[in-house]
């Protein structure tokens, strides 16, 4: 291991977790403890399916009355989470909410932050992106995922996006108090949810184990959620109802979400964030493409960090040496990508040539993720990072 990791003193924080099958019908009794009146942040996509019935019915029988507030899109910008805490306060100044319950995908739970943040800190938003920049923590706050992924619902950040680019406010003071993750709630998610989410889930699991600040904590939740997700996203995306998976694909996106949170991700995110929101490419998408060539850019630096992760992939690892154990790490990120029918080049997507300079000077405005990656990225390095990866060229030096 390399002597730089580990010899700083690391904090863990952590909401507390219910986590299970049927752990959502826990909502009822531990909501009651808050108070009387919750606001639920949900996406649109949860109220037009129905799939919120499950939230309604458990606060009802409970006792405790609510508000549904659903007006943002996925991947939701400064401007929605500004409108957001807009009515929050407009709903503050007449009428008492004891607590906020977030239900959805990762965008969702954000949003359910932004409203907790929003009640006990003055408005813009936008004051509060980048890292501790929170002053007040606010109403507390419930996360219910539906997808098995962001991590959101242990996570200090909240993901926004601003100018184009998706930033964040990293803050204790927006984690959930209380986290309910119900594996049951994530079986109808279609193929390709539930192949980018896990993908994202994975992403967090490796750039947490490659970030300069894993630590003794966050070692062993990346690595279980590695081979969680090597052994179990390709079931669940072949065969949503297998519930075994869906299981062990809602553990795994737990534990890389308290490894990530904790260690913070890396290059790959910074990468991914570059060029997803330019040409509208979701999030564990964009963050699959870029992982396998973060890892080969590292591979310099963390050989044997790499040659674990591939033995928690499940490869076999006797009489390989430690590069070769980091190179077949990569290339089963490459396989299951290509397993999962996601793409593996920006090429793959119809990212244009030319734009490759452009996206790697945003890649450099990535400095709080940059600065968590084991191998220093100028702007020699991002360049290169990006050409390779619109070439889909594995193979090239990095
Ligand atoms: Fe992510």
């Amino acid at each position: 291991m390399s002597s730089f990791r580990g010899l700083r003193a690391h904090k863990i924080k952590m909401p507390e977790v219910v986590v299970g099958i049927d752990a959502v019908k826990r909502l009822g009794e531990v909501a009651k403890a808050f108070g009387n009146k919750a606001l639920v942040v949900a996406g649109r996509g949860s109220l037009e399916s129905g799939r919120i019935k499950v939230i309604e019915d458990e606060l009802a029988k409970a006792g405790v009355d609510f508000t549904i507030y659903s007006d943002f899109k996925p991947e939701p910008t400064l401007n929605q989470a500004e409108k957001l805490a807009e009515y929050v306060s407009r709903v503050l100044s007449y009428e008492k909410i004891d607590f906020v319950v977030g239900f959805g995908g990762g965008s969702s739970l954000d949003m359910a932050k932004v409203a907790s943040l929003a009640s006990a800190n003055p408005r813009p938003i936008g004051q509060y992106m980048g890292v501790d920049k929170v002053l007040r923590k606010g109403l507390p706050l419930i996360l219910v995922p539906t997808t098995a992924g962001s991590g959101s619902e242990v996570s200090k950040s909240i993901v926004l996006v601003r100018d184009g680019m998706k930033d964040g406010i990293v803050s204790e003071k927006v984690m959930a108090d209380l986290a309910i993750v119900d594996p049951v709630l994530t079986i109808t998610m279609p193929p390709s949810l539930t192949s980018m989410t896990g993908i994202d889930a994975l992403s967090h699991a490796i750039e947490a184990y490659m970030s300069i600040n894993a630590n003794v904590f966050t070692d062993p939740l990346a690595l279980k959620a590695i081979s969680m997700v090597s052994t179990n996203l390709r079931k669940a995306y072949s065969n949503g109802s297998d519930l075994d998976a869906r299981k062990a694909m809602s553990e795994a996106a737990l534990l890389a979400g308290l490894a990530f949170s904790n260690a913070s991700n890396c290059a790959g995110h910074a990468a991914a964030s570059a060029f997803a929101v330019k040409y509208g490419v979701p999030h564990g998408v964009a963050c699959g493409i870029s992982l396998p060539y973060v890892m080969k850019f590292n591979m310099l630096a963390i050989a044997e960090r790499l040659a674990d992760i591939a033995i928690a992939m499940g490869i076999e690892g006797e009489g390989l040496s430690t590069r070769e154990l980091a190179q077949l790490a990569i290339a089963e990120v490459i396989d299951l990508l290509m397993d999962l029918d996601l793409p593996t080049s920006l090429q793959e997507i119809g990212v244009p040539e030319e734009d490759i300079v452009k996206l790697a000077d945003n890649m450099l405005k990535m400095t709080r993720l940059l600065e968590a990656n084991p191998r220093r990225v100028g702007p020699e390095e991002a360049r290169k990072i990006f050409e390779v990866m619109w070439r889909g060229d594995i193979e090239a030096k990095l």
